[in-house]
This record gives C-alpha cells, structure tokens and sequence, in this order.
C-alpha cells in the first residue's frame, strides 16, 4: 500500500518535500493556511549542496530565469553616495542565485500541483492532532475532515503550529538575536539602482533597498532596539497587527535620513508588509513518532545566515530519501532518525551566528559606523584584486560542503 504523508506547510520546504516523496510513490496531501500561494517575501538564495539537489529537480534553467538581477551590494554614505561596492562577480552580499522568496515557492508549487498523487488544500490548517500512534498519526482539518496517515511533516515555519502542539516546550527553543526586520514592495522610481543599497542609520538601523524582477523594488529596514523601552516596544509590535507595527515604523525611522522617509510613506500600500522577529529555532529532536519537522519549523537559522531556503530544499531531499529506503513494515522513525543524524551536524554549522554579527551591522553611534564604513572601503578595494575574489568565491561555492548522498529512486531523469 502506498505511504500517505500529510504535510503541514506549502513553503519552500513543504513543497520539495512533496516533489521528491511523490517518486517513492507516495499519496500526498497539503494544507496550507493561505487561501492561495503567498507571493510575498524578498532575497533569499541556494549555496552548496543544495544546488545538487535543485539540479536533480531539473529546475535549475527555471530558477536562474527568475532571478533579481541585482548587480552587487553598495554601502551608502549619509548624503546617498556608495562609499564600498561589491560587484556580484567579486565578493558580495548579493549571491549569483539570488531569487524573491515568493517566486521561489511558486516554482516549486508549479512543479508540483499537477502530480496525481499530490494535492495541495489551501485555506485549510490542522485543528487537531487526535493520535500519533504505532501505526498511524490522526489529525483533524479546519474543514472538519479526519485524515490517516503513515506520516505528518511539520513545514508549517518557523512558528509552526504543529510543532507547538506535539512537541514539549522544553524540547524547542527559541534563540532571540535581538533584532527586527521589515520586508515589503514598493513603486520603483527612474532614480533607483539595480543594487542592493544598504544605508546604516545610526541609533543601530538600517535602511535598504534591492531591485527585484517585477519592475518594482524591495523595501527592507532592520533595527536592533538600544534601550529597554524601545525593546519592549519592538518586542509587544511583533505579537501586534500591522497598524501598530506600522507605526512603531513611523516613530523609529522617521529620523533615519537617505530614503527612509521614502519607505515610509509607502508603507501602507504595500500588498505584501511582512514583519520578522529574528530568531533561531532549535529542537532537541526533530521528530515524535510519526511526526516529523522540516525547515524554518525545525531549525530556522534566521536571514543573518543566509541558509534557510538551503537547508530547507537539502532537508526535504535527505528526508524523502531516507523515507524511501524503509521496507514495507517498517516504522517511518527509523527514517527520521537516520536523517537527523545525518543532516544536524550541517545544520549545526549553519545556524552559528558570531554574536557581534548583527551588532556590527547595525552601528550605533557615529564612529562605529566610520569604523564599519573604513573596514568595508578597505575590503571592496582588496576583493577588486581577481585572483582574491576567485579564492574567496570558491570557498563559497563549495558544492561538497555536505556529502550529499544518492538515492536511486530520484536518479533517473532528474538531472539537467
Ligand atoms: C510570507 C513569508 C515571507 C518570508 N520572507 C523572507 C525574506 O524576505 N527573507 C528570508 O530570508 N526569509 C523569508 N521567509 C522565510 C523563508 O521562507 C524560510 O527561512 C525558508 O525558505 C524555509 O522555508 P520553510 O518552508 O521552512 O518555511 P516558510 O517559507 O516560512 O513556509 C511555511 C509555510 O507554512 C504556511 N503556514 C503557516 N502556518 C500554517 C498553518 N498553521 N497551517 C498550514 N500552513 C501554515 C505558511 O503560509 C507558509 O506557506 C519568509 C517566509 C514567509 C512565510
Ligand atoms: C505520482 O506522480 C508522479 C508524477 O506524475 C509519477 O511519476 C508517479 O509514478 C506517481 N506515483 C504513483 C504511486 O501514482
Ligand atoms: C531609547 O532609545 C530611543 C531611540 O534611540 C530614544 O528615542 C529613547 O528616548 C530612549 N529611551 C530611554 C528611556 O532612554
């Protein structure tokens, strides 16, 4: 009998995952709180390994057609002129994969939706987790249904639901980095760059903006909050609507300087206002009999790393994987655990954030910033040098950073 898999989440990690179980053979079903894909998100890219994995997909030619077209990160001075560039073809912030979150997801739910034996439920969340027993796990749908299954995977991110049901407390936890960002689209003026144009406010802020492929541009400001009042502010906006997150903006940006008063004004128009705590998941273990958890649900490395979108596609392969060696009468957590222990030491490495990391970014006084500003001069003059940027690009690029193992049920007309 075919394995029926209940996936929580069509994410970027729900979505892999049903693409590489739906070759074991699997039936295949996806609920997904949004009543339709949500387009909404800004960069975000695929490093190492993971590129394998997008190629054994065959979708490598449709991911690189979406890409942002950035040209490469500049640092700008307070009166808006680039002080340090980084061209994307040396060492840059802007990656030679860089893609819109949204995109992304639609790629892989296009790849997808028509499969037989997968079927997405948008609207629809998981009310109830009635059993996880030996040989099934039970839930209960928001539209009332009962469903069995072999197997649940939690991709619902990094606040996941179900996680917060089936797992204990003291299992999960969450590591603040002490910081806010703000993500949204706004009108792109004749003026605006094909760059990404980060702007370091002092008072720890920062103000950015990217192209995308759309015709429009990406709007990101970051803080990380001084005091204890502004701290609980951020903090009580986080669990608040988005008029008040709109207006916490408005108040601690509007003496930002370069474009901020720009960002501003459009804030309310924008269709796609996305507000991040930035903080790490991290589970003692991934799974509980049945029910497994996948990407940002799991082990969410935050966009300080760079890595969400990698080891969520890597995540989901291992686990299918993993899932398609088990014998008939196997129970699936021999599955889970070969892949845990397998994947955790790379998602380990990935999720170490220096702590000064964030708080060098964001300068709060002024000769903080001329001090980040001289580091960052220096360092776009040395990375000018081409046989510097080759090492450092390599090192990056590095497609055996993980030893990706080969399954054979996904090696035959994958690869492109
Ligand atoms: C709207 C949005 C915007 C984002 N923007 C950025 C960004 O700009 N930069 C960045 O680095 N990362 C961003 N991320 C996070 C990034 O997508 C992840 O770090 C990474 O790609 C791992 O993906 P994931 O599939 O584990 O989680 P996600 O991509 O977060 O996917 C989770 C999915 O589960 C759905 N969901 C949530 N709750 C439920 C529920 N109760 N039941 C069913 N489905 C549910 C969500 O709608 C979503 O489709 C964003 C995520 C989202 C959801
Ligand atoms: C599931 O769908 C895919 C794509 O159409 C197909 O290759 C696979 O054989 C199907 N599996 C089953 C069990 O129907
Ligand atoms: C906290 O910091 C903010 C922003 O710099 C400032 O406006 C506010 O006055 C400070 N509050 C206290 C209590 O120091």
């Amino acid at each position: 009998m075919p394995m029926r898999i209940l996936i929580s989440g069509a994410g970027i990690a729900g979505s892999t995952a049903a693409w590489f179980l739906a070759k074991t053979g699997a039936h295949i079903t996806v609920v997904e709180k949004a009543p339709s894909l949500l387009p909404h998100g800004q960069n975000v890219d695929i490093k190492g390994c993971t590129l394998k994995v997008v190629r054994k997909m065959g979708l490598m030619e449709e991911y690189l057609r979406h890409g942002t077209t950035e040209k490469g990160t500049q640092f700008m001075d307070p009166n808006g002129r680039p002080y340090a560039s980084f061209p994307v073809e040396s060492v840059s912030m802007t990656s030679e994969y860089e893609i819109l979150r949204g995109d992304l997801a639609q790629i892989l739910y296009e790849a997808t939706k028509g499969y037989p034996n997968i079927t997405y439920l948008f609207d629809t969340t998981i009310s109830e987790v009635t059993s996880n027993g030996d040989d099934s796990v039970e839930v209960r749908l928001s539209n009332g249904e009962i469903q069995k299954s072999d197997i649940l995977i939690a991709a619902d991110g990094q606040w996941s639901k179900v996680r917060k049901r089936c797992f204990r407390p003291e299992d999960v936890s969450t590591v603040d980095k002490g910081m806010y960002g703000v993500y949204y689209t706004i009108p792109r003026l004749p003026s605006d760059e094909s760059w990404w144009s980060i702007y370091q406010a002092l008072g720890s802020r920062i103000v950015s903006l990217r192209p995308d492929p759309h015709g429009t541009m990406r709007a990101l400001l970051t803080i990380m909050p001084c005091n204890d009042s502004q701290k609980t502010a951020w903090q009580a906006a986080s669990k608040s609507d988005r008029q008040t997150q709109e207006d916490l903006l408005r108040r601690d940006f509007a003496d930002a300087g370069w474009q901020a008063q720009r960002l501003l004004d459009s804030i309310s128009e924008a269709p796609d206002f996305y507000f991040q705590d930035v903080q790490q998941i991290k589970m003692s273990k991934w799974s509980s009999s049945r029910i497994i958890c996948l990407g940002d649900t799991a082990y969410a490395p935050t966009p300080l790393t760079g890595m969400g979108t990698s080891l969520a596609i890597t995540g989901a392969y291992l686990l299918a994987g993993e899932l398609s060696k088990l014998g008939d009468d196997e129970h699936p957590a021999k599955a889970f655990e070969a892949y845990e222990n397998m994947f955790r030491p790379y998602v380990e490495s990935a999720q170490q954030i220096p702590f000064f990391v964030p708080a060098i970014a964001h300068p709060e006084t002024a000769w903080k910033r001329w001090l980040f500003g001289a580091v960052m001069g220096t360092l776009a003059k040395i990375f000018t040098v081409p046989w510097l940027a080759r090492a450092f690009k390599d090192y990056e690029d590095n497609e055996d950073d993980f030893a990706l193992p080969e399954y054979s049920i996904f090696e035959e007309g994958g690869s492109k």
